[in-house]
């Protein structure tokens, strides 16, 4: 994780106008050319409100709501803004909340991650924009703690998260369930003929018995946890179930501890984003057995802050650091186990000698003065020794080679031990509409030792890269018992899912990566061992495959035009690339 030559170190409040640099309701006046006037009329605007002239003088805390009827995750989110609030105002704050866009898994065509950036900048704007001292960040639904974590680095306003917290766990029939490992694993054995409709639908109902985010270490869990690590989320509160009294106590303690950097306006957000701040979020995402997605947004924080996360390192990392964390989808439990088990300062105790210690803590501090605050229980179930662990290590995996120069990550811990070395023809489906049309076509031919490759679902070419990549297994192969066969794309997979499935693979097709150019029939070779991925292809016939690609067709207005212009491969983080690094204020 290097420095990029050109970028500087935290913005400094001598680069901003005059009107940024006051505090409070001064902050940011609107510019009519007259600086009093804006404030008397702000002021005026304010006690239409019901405002009065004490109440303008405190220090003021944006409250950045994403609830929203779409977003059934963040249902929870009302009243822990209002404990949120509750908090700024007993340290003598002055909270308003204001909305920004807020994006759900199931609730955003083609898929959410394509509107990361767009919310990214909806969040950086807004705090450019408004007269906030410091903001309260309430999000937690995959792409949208990334995203405002982007959004406020770019910003350079103080910043805390309150993540709204995981659902608590179901159960049907005597089994615990939970989102969505077991919505893919329930499916997958309908689809195969193994679980009939009644028992899939009363299930349907079990899976998500409460309000909060998918509670098993997908993308939301795993991003909640870095945000602690990266330190905007206070000691221990990542993992608070949503619908525990603690998700609103965490609320108000975070009220009250954002109200202390509105008033020092330290540290900011790029401060937090340091090379060892990130090596300690991807040796905790290790441990963790975490998302492959949050490779794309460390990728993308790193880069708000003028970094580049190197994959190599990640690898590095990843070979010796032990899966530590017995959740779902790579062992057994859920988030509000692993909350009673300790959370994740217990696990960042277990982890303490790889960590760098000096790095500050969202309530203050160091990260080792917060370790040495936290209480020595641990549940050694959940939260396992490092001579005990869940798998040994290598959780994620980043591969190269012929099929994939700009890399590839596997979630190796979530991979069949039989498939990690292997060789076989490749079965191309050139799109989702393709991949939907055959897969479980009966006269498919199609073996176990087959390498399903789905293309044109990258960055560009999803676009938004969906979360397709663990491709079904084809219903004929389903059925006769097949559990798992190497899958490779451009595509994502959700952090809940799980398989010998390469993703991320880069370049994408649409930009004519070497993925573009596979035939049904070639050899394609996994090596997991020697991180190899590659197509066993002559060079020269290679050479007269892309000679004759042609790539899609750019949209010709809108988000879709400046989203397929501008968007950075998945090493990049998918960030736009005028948006990576510092911006002029
Ligand atoms: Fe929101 Fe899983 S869909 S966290």
């Amino acid at each position: 994780m290097t420095r990029r030559a050109g970028s500087g170190e935290s913005e400094q409040a001598g680069d901003r106008p005059a009107s940024e640099r006051a505090g409070g309701l001064s902050r940011r006046l609107t510019r009519y050319g007259d600086d009093r006037f804006a404030r008397f009329l702000r002021d005026a605007f304010l006690q239409a409100n019901g405002l009065t002239e004490e109440a303008l003088d405190r220090p003021v805390v944006g409250i950045a709501s994403t609830a929203s009827d779409f977003n059934p995750c963040h249902a929870s989110a009302p009243p822990l803004i209002e404990a949120v609030g509750r908090g700024v105002t007993m340290a003598g704050g002055l909270p308003f909340v204001f909305p920004t866009i807020s994006l759900h898994e199931s609730f955003a065509y083609p898929s959410s991650m394509l509107l990361r950036n767009l919310m990214a900048m909806d969040t950086e704007e807004m705090l450019r924009a408004l007269p906030v001292d410091a903001v309260v960040l309430v999000g937690g639904c995959d792409k949208t703690v990334p995203a405002q974590i982007m959004g406020a680095v770019s910003a350079g306003v103080p910043a805390l998260m309150a993540v709204v917290g995981p659902m608590l766990a179901g159960h049907d029939q005597g089994e615990r369930l939970g989102a969505c490992t077991d919505c893919r694993r329930l499916w997958a054995a309908h689809r195969a003929g193994e679980l009939d409709e009644a028992r899939l639908r009363r299930a349907q109902g079990a899976l998500m018995p409460t309000h909060g985010t998918c509670m098993v270490m997908g993308t939301a869990s795993t991003m909640a946890c870095l945000a602690e690590v990266l330190g905007f989320v206070l000691p221990g509160g990542s993992s608070i179930p949503a619908v525990h009294s603690e998700r609103l106590r965490f609320g108000e303690l975070t009220g009250r501890r954002i109200v202390e950097m509105a008033r020092r306006q330290a540290p900011l957000p790029r401060a937090l984003i340091t090379p060892g701040a990130l090596r300690n979020a991807v040796t905790v995402l290790q441990a963790l057995g975490g998302s492959t997605n949050a490779l794309i947004h460390l990728a993308a924080i790193a880069g708000r802050a003028g970094l580049e996360l190197d994959l190599e390192e990640v690898d590095r990392i990843g070979r010796t650091t032990p899966v530590l964390v017995d959740l779902k989808p790579i062992g057994r439990a859920y988030m509000e186990d692993f909350h009673r088990a300790g959370s994740l300062p217990a696990l960042l105790r277990r982890l303490r000698p790889a960590l760098d210690l000096s790095v500050p803590a969202a309530g203050g501090g160091t990260l080792e003065e917060a370790l040495d605050g936290w209480p020595d229980w641990v549940d050694d179930e959940i939260i396992r020794a490092p001579d005990n662990p869940v798998a040994p290590g290598e959780a994620l995996a980043v591969l190269h080679g012929s099929l994939a120069p700009g890399g590839a990550v596997l979630k190796r811990a979530a991979a069949s031990d039989d498939l990690l070395q292997h060789e076989g023809p490749a079965l191309v489906f050139d799109g989702l509409e393709e991949l939907a049309a055959r897969i479980d076509d009966p006269d498919m031919q199609v073996t176990p030792d087959h390498v399903l490759i789905l293309r044109n679902v990258g960055p560009i070419g999803g676009p938004g890269m969906p979360e397709a990549g663990s491709i079904p297994i084809p219903a004929r192969l389903a059925k006769q018992g097949v559990k798992d066969m190497v899958r490779i794309s451009d595509a994502r997979m959700s952090g809940t899912a799980y398989g010998t499935v390469v993703l991320h693979v880069t370049p994408e097709a649409a930009v004519g990566g070497p993925l573009a150019l596979v035939r049904d029939g070639d050899a394609v070779r996994l090596d997991v061992a020697g991180r190899r991925l590659d197509l066993l292809v002559e060079e020269d016939e290679i050479a007269r495959r892309r000679a004759a690609h042609r790539p899609p067709a750019t949209p010709a207005r809108g988000y879709a035009r400046l989203f397929a212009e501008h968007v950075l491969q998945a090493d990049r983080g998918c960030d736009f690339d005028f948006l990576v690094g510092e911006r002029e204020s």
